[in-house]
């Protein structure tokens, strides 16, 4: 409130109304499924595929985990870039009693991120992708320093991890002592990329 009793208004400028599209965030589950599709489709075409960014298309394949799946919007736009994937979410959540889950899942478990790659450590059952989005910081520190991604990754698999916050200098060594490389997106706001590969040899140079 200004003095004289009004209440200030912020001006609305273009970039304003792109950038509060998008202020919510890759931590967010406000949007819908289809909104955050769109969202990650301008992500990886900016930040992550080929040729503006890193990563061929192709990593999208076979068995995919999608690790704090939320409302499925990640499922949307994976099964975009390939049909036939087959894709599994795990989130401590459950969206499905909200009604609010996209169908592009053949199951969606509710349970803890680490917990799932734990026991998936131990059945030796392996993914050819594993994705996260918007994973709190605590999860992500605890997936980098207990998940073997060797392990749980198939021989050319990849493990591909996005959040809109910075690692600290601690963690970013952890992580790259165990074969992670952190990049630093652009998409529109502070976008960190963290990505691991079973095979040492498919590290981008
Ligand atoms: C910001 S939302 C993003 C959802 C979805 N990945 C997306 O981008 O549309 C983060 C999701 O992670 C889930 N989550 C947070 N911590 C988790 C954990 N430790 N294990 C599994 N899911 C978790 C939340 O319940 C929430 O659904």
């Amino acid at each position: 409130m200004l003095d004289n009793g009004e209440t200030k208004k912020t001006p609305i400028t273009p970039e304003k109304i792109f950038t509060n599209r998008y202020s919510d965030g890759l931590n967010s589950d406000r949007q819908n499924p289809e909104e955050r599709a769109w969202m990650f489709k301008n992500i990886f075409n900016r930040d992550i595929f080929k040729p503006k960014g890193f990563l061929d298309q192709e990593i999208v394949k076979g068995k995919v985990l999608d690790l704090g799946s939320g409302k499925g919007g990640l499922g949307i736009f994976l099964k975009e870039i390939n049909p036939e994937i087959v894709i599994v979410g795990t989130d401590t959540v459950d969206y499905s009693k909200k009604g609010l889950i996209s169908d592009r899942y053949s199951e969606i478990f509710q349970q803890e991120a680490v917990a799932f790659l734990e026991d998936v450590q131990k059945s030796g059952k392996k993914f050819d992708l594993i994705v996260s989005c918007g994973l709190p910081y605590e999860t992500i520190i605890r997936l980098i320093e207990k998940i073997d991604f060797g392990q749980v990754l198939d021989q050319n698999g990849t493990a591909l991890f996005l959040v809109d916050y910075q690692l600290d200098e601690e963690t970013i060594a952890i992580a790259e002592s165990k074969g992670f490389s952190i990049r630093q997106g652009n998409y529109p706001i502070d976008l960190c990329i963290i990505t691991c590969f079973a095979s040492a040899n498919l590290k981008p140079a």
